[in-house]
């Protein structure tokens, strides 16, 4: 109770979804993301591509910064009796009331259970009803077909849009770029559509 009071206190962020739980991260959570930044498959479906140790250092310090600065876009996901499984992030453009996103399940045994399509569902509901976005889209490697089933589920569509540039070493990664207005998530959800 003190915790949730403490929360609100702080102007922290908790969302409630039907499995998870999204939360804003604080520095006691630094530890995990360093484990999952440190495995390799976790890194190459996460980002699409294989991580050297200098830029996943120079990666890890960006995160530790943004969790510092208490930002508010990077929320943990939580599983009850579980713990923290991963983090969404969001990136709003008020001008034009758009936003991107992305998601990390860093907690392997933990991906095919519904947690992922939970937690950015429960982000988009934010999004659109809380901050009025009109359009959400995100990136994804065009070999994470976990992923892309999980948007879909979520209600985006892809885009024709495919990205070749890699962010973190160079080397070519296709990605996929995908959509969802906040009617078409709307309506989905009213009929239960977005998640057939
Ligand atoms: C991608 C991710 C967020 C998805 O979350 P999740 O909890 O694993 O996904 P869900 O269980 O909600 O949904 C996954 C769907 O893909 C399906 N799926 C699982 N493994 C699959 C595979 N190898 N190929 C195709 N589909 C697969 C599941 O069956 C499920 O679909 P269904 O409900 O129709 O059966 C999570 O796996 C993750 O974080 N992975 C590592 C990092 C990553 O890839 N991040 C995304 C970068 S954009």
């Amino acid at each position: 109770m003190f915790d949730f009071l403490e929360r609100i206190r702080r102007k922290e962020i908790v969302l409630p979804g039907k499995i998870v739980l999204l939360r804003t991260l604080g520095s006691r959570d630094f530890k995990k993301l360093k484990e999952w930044f440190k495995d390799p498959e976790v890194m190459q479906y996460g980002f699409g591509t294989k991580t050297d140790g200098v830029s996943l250092q120079v990666m890890v310090r960006e995160y530790e910064k943004e969790i510092i600065r208490h930002r508010q876009n990077l929320l943990g996901i939580e599983v009850t009796g579980v713990g923290l499984i991963g983090f969404l992030n969001y990136f709003v453009n008020t001008l034009h009331a758009k936003g991107k996103v992305g998601i990390l399940i860093g907690e392997k045994e933990m991906w095919g259970r519904g947690y992922g399509t939970d937690a950015m569902t429960t982000l988009l509901g934010y999004l659109f009803s809380e901050l009025g976005l009109s359009r959400v889209e995100l990136d994804t490697a065009y070999f994470n077909s976990r992923a892309l089933r999980c948007f879909e589920k979520c209600g985006f569509k892809r885009d024709q849009r495919l990205t070749e540039k890699d962010a973190w070493d160079g080397k070519n990664s296709p990605k996929v770029w995908m959509s969802v207005t906040r009617a078409e998530f709307l309506n989905g959800h009213k009929t239960g559509t977005s998640d057939s």
